[in-house]
C-alpha cells in the first residue's frame, strides 16, 4: 500500500513497549542515536492490532538511567572484574488516538482515544519528516472546510497548517493563557481577524487597556466597531461611541449589591422598602408608556426606565414619616431605618465615576433606547460584527458592576431571543482575572458580577452565548468558568501556581504536557481541547493588525526623551477633573 500516511522504515523505529499502563506505555528505547532527537510532545505511533493500525502517543518524559552490570566473562576473561555501566533509555508516552491506513472506505483516518491498549514488545516508531508531514495534513483535513480555523503552523513541523475547528473552539467557551508577554493579545487579534473574514461574526470584546483600538481604525484597514464607557468627561455632550449603563438596568441584586450594607441591622428594610419603590415606579413607566402587556407580567429586574430622584424622595419619605398611634404620632414604621442607605445611595448618584450609570443623558432615560443600544453592540453587517468595547477609563473599583450588568443584560437578550431568530455570540473577556475573580476573593459587588459570567459559562451554550477567557493569572480567575472552558490555547506560562492550575484542568493523561509550559517561545502555544484532534504545539500566526502594546523602551526612552513640565500639570488637572482631554 503506497498511499498510507505512515511509511515507516528500520531507521524510524526507536524501540518496544515495555509496559503499559492504562493510558500510558513505556518504550524501551534500542535507537539510542534516534533517543537523543526526540522531546516532550514528540508522536510516536505504535503498531497496533493489525498492519493497518497504529496506536498514536505523545511523549511526556524521556529518560537515561544508567545501570552496572558485571561485565562479559567471555570478553575480558577471568580476570577482567570491573563492573561495566550500561544506559537504559526509556520514553513514557501518553495514548492519544488511533491511527488506520484503510477504515472501511475510507483511508488514513485518526480519532481519538485508542481502541485497543498495545501489546508489550510491539515495534513503535517516531513520527518525522514526510510521515509527521502527511499526518498533520490529515489532522488539518478532519474538518470541513467552512468551520476551519487557521491557527499558525506546528511547531514539530513549521510547513504544516494547525488548523482547529471553530465551531468547537467557540461552541463551549475557550480561554487563551499565558504570562505576560506571552503573545495573548496578539493570539486575540488573530483569531478576530479570522473571524472578521466571515459573513457576520458576532464577538464582543471586553478591552481593558485599549490595546485593540488599531482593529478598529479604518485608516489601517480595521474591521471591527469600537465603543467606549461613558468616563466623567462624557457626561454632558457623549459621542455616538459612547456607551452607557443606566442605573435602571440594572437588576435588584446588582443595585443592592452597591448600595446595600448587609451589616447593617436594617438590611432586610431597606431592601424591602427599595424593592418595593422601584417596582411601583417601574409599573408607573408602564403605565405611561401604554405597555399594559408588559405591566401584567414585569418583575422588579425588568430593565425599565424610572426616575432615581422620584425613589430617593419615596425613601426619604419612609425614612421620616411617623406612625399614628391611639395616643397621637408614634414612631413611624421605616422611621430613620433607611438614613444610611439613603446616604449610600446618594454618594453613588453624586460620584462622577458613576456617571455611566446614575447620570444617563435624556435619550438614555426613554423605553426605545435599550433597543437601540442593544442593536449596536448584537449588530453584524458590513464589517461591524466583531465590537471592541473598551473600558481602559472604567475605574478599578467600579469594573466589575460594569462589566457583569453588561454582560448579564446582553445575554438575557440572547435568552430571551427565539430560538430560530438565535444566532451565535461570543464575549470575550480580556484580562479576566480582573473582574472574574476567585470567588473566595471577591467582595460583595465582584461576587455579584461573577455570578452572571458563571451563569453564562454555565448554560450559555445552550443558547449560543460562548465566553472566551484571557488571562495572565489562571489561577486567579474563577475556577468554575475556567473549569467549563473546553478549549485551551496555553501560552508561555512561568509562575507555577498559574502552571498548575492548567494542569489541573487538563485530563489525567495530558498533564504531563503543561511541564512544557515555562519553555514555550513568544507566540507559541499549546492547543488542547475537542477543537483538536491532537494536542498541538503550534507557532501563531501574526496578525495583519497588531494590537497596540503600549510597552515602553525605558532605556533607550531614557536616553532621549526628558519629562515635559506642563504634561505633568496637565495631568494634575484631569486627576483632579477625572477626564482626559
Ligand atoms: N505570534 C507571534 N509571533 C511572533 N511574535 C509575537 C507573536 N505574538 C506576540 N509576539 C511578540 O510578543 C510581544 C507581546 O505580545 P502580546 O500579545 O502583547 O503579549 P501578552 O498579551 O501576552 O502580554 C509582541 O509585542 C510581539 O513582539
Ligand atoms: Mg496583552
Amino acid at each position: 500500500m503506497t498511499d498510507a500516511a505512515l511509511q515507516f522504515s528500520e531507521d524510524d523505529k526507536i524501540g518496544r513497549v515495555a509496559s503499559v499502563d492504562t493510558s500510558r506505555v513505556a518504550i524501551d528505547v534500542a535507537n539510542s542515536q534516534l533517543l537523543t532527537r526526540i522531546g516532550i510532545g514528540q508522536l510516536v505511533a505504535i503498531r497496533g492490532a493489525t498492519e493497518r493500525e497504529y496506536l498514536i502517543s505523545m511523549t511526556e518524559r524521556v529518560t537515561r538511567t544508567v545501570r552496572e552490570e558485571l561485565p562479559d566473562f567471555e570478553l575480558t576473561g577471568e580476570d577482567g572484574g570491573l563492573l561495566a555501566t550500561v544506559p537504559t533509555d526509556l520514553i513514557r508516552a501518553v495514548l492519544i488516538g488511533t491511527f488506520r491506513t484503510v477504515e472501511g472506505a475510507k483511508s488514513n483516518t485518526f480519532k481519538r482515544g485508542a481502541d485497543s491498549f498495545p501489546q508489550i514488545d510491539r515495534e513503535c516508531f517516531v513520527i518525522e519528516g514526510a510521515n509527521l508531514q502527511r499526518f498533520m495534513g490529515i489532522l488539518g483535513a478532519g474538518f470541513s472546510e467552512d468551520e476551519r480555523l487557521k491557527l499558525g503552523t506546528f511547531v514539530a513541523d513549521r510547513s504544516a497548517d494547525a488548523i482547529a475547528s471553530g465551531d468547537k473552539f467557540f461552541q463551549r467557551h475557550a480561554a487563551i493563557l499565558g504570562s505576560t508577554g506571552s503573545g495573548k493579545s496578539w493570539a486575540v487579534a488573530l483569531i478576530l481577524e479570522r473571524a472578521a473574514k466571515l459573513k457576520f461574526p458576532n464577538i464582543i470584546i471586553f478591552d481593558m487597556h485599549g490595546e485593540y483600538a488599531p482593529l478598529a481604525d479604518k485608516t489601517r484597514d480595521g474591521f471591527a466597531c469600537r465603543f467606549r464607557i461613558a468616563g466623567p468627561g462624557d457626561l454632558e455632550k457623549p459621542g455616538d461611541d459612547v456607551l452607557f449603563l443606566p442605573y435602571w438596568l440594572l437588576n435588584r441584586d446588582e443595585m443592592l449589591s452597591m448600595i446595600l450594607d448587609r451589616s447593617d441591622q436594617n438590611a432586610p428594610n431597606q431592601a424591602s422598602r427599595f424593592t418595593l419603590h422601584v417596582r411601583t415606579l417601574k409599573a408607573e413607566t408602564l403605565d405611561v408608556e401604554r405597555r399594559d402587556s408588559v405591566k401584567k407580567t414585569f418583575t422588579v429586574d425588568s430593565p425599565i426606565p424610572y426616575d432615581v430622584k422620584k425613589l430617593v424622595r419615596l425613601l426619604e419619605a419612609d425614612n421620616t414619616t411617623k406612625g399614628v398611634g391611639k395616643n397621637g404620632p408614634v414612631k413611624g414604621e421605616w422611621e430613620d431605618k433607611l438614613t444610611r442607605f439613603l446616604s449610600r445611595l446618594e454618594a453613588k448618584l453624586d460620584d462622577r465615576r458613576y456617571g455611566f450609570m446614575f447620570a444617563p443623558p435624556d435619550q438614555a432615560m426613554s423605553y426605545d433606547w435599550l433597543t437601540e443600544q442593544v442593536l449596536k453592540l448584537f449588530a453584524s453587517d458590513d464589517r461591524s460584527g466583531i465590537k471592541v468595547i473598551d473600558f481602559s477609563e472604567v475605574p478599578a473599583d467600579v469594573l466589575p458592576v460594569v462589566t457583569g450588568t453588561l454582560a448579564r443584560l446582553l445575554y438575557d437578550v440572547q435568552f430571551w431571543m427565539s430560538p430560530k431568530d438565535r444566532t451565535p455570540v461570543t464575549l470575550l473577556c480580556d484580562e479576566a482575572h480582573l473582574y472574574l475573580p476567585v470567588r473566595d476573593d471577591a467582595d460583595v459587588v465582584q461576587r455579584q458580577a461573577l455570578g452572571s459570567f458563571e451563569r453564562i459559562a454555565k448554560e450559555g451554550r445552550k443558547y449560543g452565548f460562548s465566553l472566551l477567557v484571557v488571562s495572565q493569572r489562571p489561577s486567579d480567575v474563577s475556577r468554575t468558568i475556567l473549569s467549563q472552558c473546553n478549549n485551551f490555547l496555553a501560552l508561555r506560562l512561568t509562575n507555577e501556581t498559574d502552571q498548575g492550575v492548567i494542569k489541573r484542568l487538563m485530563p489525567d493523561s495530558l498533564a504531563g504536557l503543561t511541564s512544557i509550559l515555562p519553555l514555550l517561545d513568544t507566540g507559541e502555544a499549546l492547543l488542547l481541547g475537542d477543537a483538536v484532534l491532537l494536542p498541538t504545539r503550534i507557532k501563531l500566526d501574526i496578525p495583519k493588525i497588531t494590537p497596540d502594546s503600549a510597552t515602553r523602551d525605558f532605556w533607550k526612552e531614557w536616553g532621549t526623551l526628558q519629562p515635559q513640565n506642563h504634561a505633568i500639570q496637565s495631568a494634575i488637572e484631569c486627576l483632579r477633573s477625572q477626564t482626559r482631554i
